[in-house]
């Protein structure tokens, strides 16, 4: 059983290790697999502009470099006060979100809203599009 509130410190506190020299926007991931299992992102960012992942996706590709596809919780604390994730973001999570997945925009660990990812992604497009 995860302690949410620490685990929403704890997110909240990586941004430090976040990698945004130029928007000098923080944004710090964690996410939780149906196991239990934490893996953390943050936004990484690139001289050449296009390159640079979010930290919500860079939490995706360590869980699933990791061979983890099932996730229960996804935390996003950004310097924002609530940060939504981005459009490519929904996208990605729909890849590997259930409608059972919890996403948190935390704004600290007492300030939290929960959404589901048919909550931000209404009308995706996703892999069941394409048994044609
Ligand atoms: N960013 C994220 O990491 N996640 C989001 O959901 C929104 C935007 C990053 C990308 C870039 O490094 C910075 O925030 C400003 O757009």
């Amino acid at each position: 059983m995860i302690d949410l509130k620490e685990l929403i410190r704890q997110t909240i506190a990586n941004k430090e290790n976040a990698y945004a020299p130029y928007s000098h926007f923080r944004v710090s991931v964690s996410l939780v697999t149906k196991s239990g299992k934490v893996y953390k992102g943050v936004n990484i960012e690139n001289a050449s502009f296009s390159p640079t992942i979010c930290g919500e996706r860079s939490a995706i590709a360590s869980a699933v470099s990791d061979g983890e596809k099932d996730f229960d919780i996804i935390i996003i604390a950004g310097d924002s006060d609530y940060t939504y994730p981005c459009g490519v973001c929904r996208q990605v999570m729909a890849e590997f979100f259930d409608e059972d997945t919890k996403i948190i925009i935390a704004k600290s660990e007492d300030d939290y809203k929960f959404y589901s990812l048919a909550d931000l992604l209404p009308y995706g497009f996703g892999k069941d599009d394409l048994h044609v």
